[in-house]
C-alpha cells in the first residue's frame, strides 16, 4: 500500500512539475512573440484569417499593444511559477529520501506495511514471519513549528540522538558532546532545561533548544534531581516524535566511540541498551524456580531479562511508541516511582485481566557495543580478547562516581591508555 501510494505520488508530482514546465514554456514563447512581434502572429494583410479569427482575436490584438501591462502579468506568473517550483523541489527532495530509505531496505515499516494492507496466506513452514515493524506517524508540525525547524536542520535521515540537562550535569556534558563531536556526529540536540546549559551550548557550538515556559515541567527542569529529571523527558519526548523524528535518547553520563545510527536496526518500535551484564541477563533466560514441595511439579519456569535502560534507546516515531510515552509520563505524574521501572513494567508486562499491555516491539542492544559501566569494569577491562573490541558507547550508569570514569573511558579508548581503567573497584565499594 505504502508503496503504491509512493508511486501515485511521485506520479503527481511528475504529472504535475510538467504541467509546470508547459506552462512556464508557454508563457515564455508568449514573451518572445510580444516582443518581436508586437502586432500579433496574425498581421493585416492577412484579411481572410483575420475575419476568421474573430472578436476575440481583435481583443487579443489590442492587448499586445499594452506591452507594460503584459509584461507585468508576466512577471507576476513568472513569480508565482517559481514558488511553485521551490514547492515541487522540496516535493522532489522529499520523495528522494523516502526513496533511498526503500531501497536501501532499511525502512522495514514501509515493507511490513505493505504487507498489511491484504490478507495472505501464510506460506510455507520456516518463511513465516509477524509484524514487528509498525508503521510511522504521520509528522504534525503544528505541534511544535519552532522545534520543527531546529530538527530539519539538525537530524539526518530523520534521527537525532537527544539529550536532557540541566546546570547540575554541566561538567558530564561537556565529556558528552566532547565525544560525540570527536566521532564527527552531528545530528545531535541538547534540550536544555535552564538558561545556562542553553548558553553553555551555544558558546560551545553544540546544538541547543530550550523548551517554551511551561509552569509544570520547568520547576522539576530547574531544580529536579537524577530521577526527577529523567521522568520529564517522557514528555519532552513525544513532540520529536510527533514531527515523525526517530529519537536515540541518551543521558549524559555517556561516552560516544563511534556512531550509534550505523549500530541500530531500525526494525522495532524501541531498541534499547541494556542493564544485562552477560548474554543470559542481558537477552533473556529461562529461570528454574525450585519448589520442593511440590514434589514431581518443584520446578517452575519463569522467564527473566535483565531491565532495559531507559537512558539509552533508540525510538520510532510509531502509535506503540507514543502510547508507551504517555503511558509512563501518565503514571510518573501520578506516583513517585522510578522511571526506569515504570518504562520497563509498561514494555513488558503482558495484557491480563484488567490490563491491556502495550503491543510495542522491542529488541536489545548488542551489551558489548552498547556498553553500561557494569560490563565494562567487572568483565572486560578484565579480559584480553574482550578489551580489543571497541564499543559504539559505554554508558556509566552503574557508577555514582560517573565523571572520573568517563574520562577514564575516554583515556583509554580514545587516547589508548591501558592502564586508565585500572584503579577502579568494580562496583562503588
Ligand atoms: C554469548 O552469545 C554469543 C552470541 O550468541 C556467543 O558468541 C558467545 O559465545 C556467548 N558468550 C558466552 C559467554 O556464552
Amino acid at each position: 500500500m505504502a508503496g503504491r501510494a509512493l508511486m501515485r505520488d511521485k506520479g503527481q508530482s511528475l504529472r504535475r512539475s510538467r504541467i509546470a514546465a508547459a506552462i512556464l514554456t508557454g508563457v515564455l514563447i508568449g514573451c518572445v512573440f510580444a516582443f518581436v512581434l508586437p502586432h500579433g502572429l496574425f498581421s493585416s494583410d492577412q484579411p481572410i484569417q483575420n475575419r476568421r479569427i474573430g472578436k476575440s482575436g481583435l481583443q487579443a490584438f489590442s492587448s499586445s499593444c499594452e506591452l507594460p501591462e503584459r509584461i507585468n502579468m508576466i512577471k507576476s506568473d513568472i513569480a508565482s511559477l517559481s514558488d511553485k517550483n521551490a514547492e515541487l523541489n522540496k516535493q522532489v527532495k522529499d520523495l528522494t529520501e523516502r526513496l533511498r530509505f526503500a531501497e536501501q531496505g532499511k525502512d522495514h515499516a514501509q515493507m511490513q506495511f505493505l504487507d498489511m494492507g491484504e490478507k495472505h496466506k501464510a506460506g510455507p513452514f520456516g518463511t513465516v514471519k509477524g509484524l514487528r515493524t509498525n508503521p510511522t506517524v504521520i509528522p504534525d508540525e503544528l505541534v511544535n513549528p519552532r522545534l520543527a525547524k531546529i530538527l530539519e536542520e539538525v537530524a539526518i535521515r530523520k534521527e537525532l540522538i537527544v539529550a536532557l540537562a540541566n546546570s547540575n550535569v554541566q561538567a558530564m556534558l561537556e565529556v558528552w558532546f566532547t565525544s560525540i563531536k570527536k566521532v564527527g556526529i552531528s545530528n545531535y540536540l541538547v534540550v536544555a532545561l535552564d538558561d545556562h546549559i542553553e548558553h553553555f551550548c551555544k558558546s560551545n557550538g553544540v546544538p541547543v533548544y530550550k523548551r517554551d515556559p511551561d509552569e509544570g515541567i520547568d520547576s522539576v527542569a530547574k531544580t529536579g534531581g537524577n530521577h526527577a529529571v529523567s521522568g520529564l523527558k517522557f514528555r519532552i519526548l513525544r513532540e520529536f516524535l510527533q514531527l515523525g523524528y526517530s529519537v536515540l535518547l541518551s543521558d549524559v553520563d555517556i561516552v560516544y566511540l563511534q556512531n550509534p545510527f550505523d549500530y541500530i536496526y531500525r526494525d522495532s518500535d524501541v531498541e534499547s541498551m541494556s542493564d544485562g551484564h552477560n548474554n543470559m541477563t542481558a537477552y533473556g533466560f529461562n529461570d528454574v524456580f525450585d519448589e520442593p514441595a511440590m514434589g514431581w511439579a518443584r520446578y517452575a519456569h519463569t522467564m527473566r531479562i535483565w531491565v532495559y535502560n531507559s537512558g539509552f534507546f533508540y525510538i520510532r516515531p510509531t502509535k506503540p511508541s507514543i502510547e508507551l510515552l504517555d503511558r509512563v509520563a501518565d503514571r510518573l505524574s501520578r506516583d513517585k516511582l522510578w522511571d526506569q521501572a515504570v518504562f520497563n513494567e509498561e514494555l513488558f508486562y503482558p495484557s491480563h485481566p484488567g490490563y491491556d499491555g502495550l503491543h510495542a516491539a522491542k529488541r536489545t542492544m548488542d551489551m558489548y557495543l552498547f556498553m553500561n559501566s557494569k560490563v565494562l569494569f567487572k568483565t572486560v577491562r578484565k579480559d584480553a580478547k574482550l578489551k580489543k573490541l571497541k564499543p559504539v558507547i559505554v554508558h556509566v550508569n552503574y557508577h555514582p562516581d560517573k565523571l572520573s570514569r568517563m574520562k577514564a573511558v575516554v583515556e583509554f579508548y580514545v587516547n589508548g591508555k591501558q592502564d586508565a581503567l585500572a584503579h577502579f573497584p568494580d562496583g562503588s565499594q
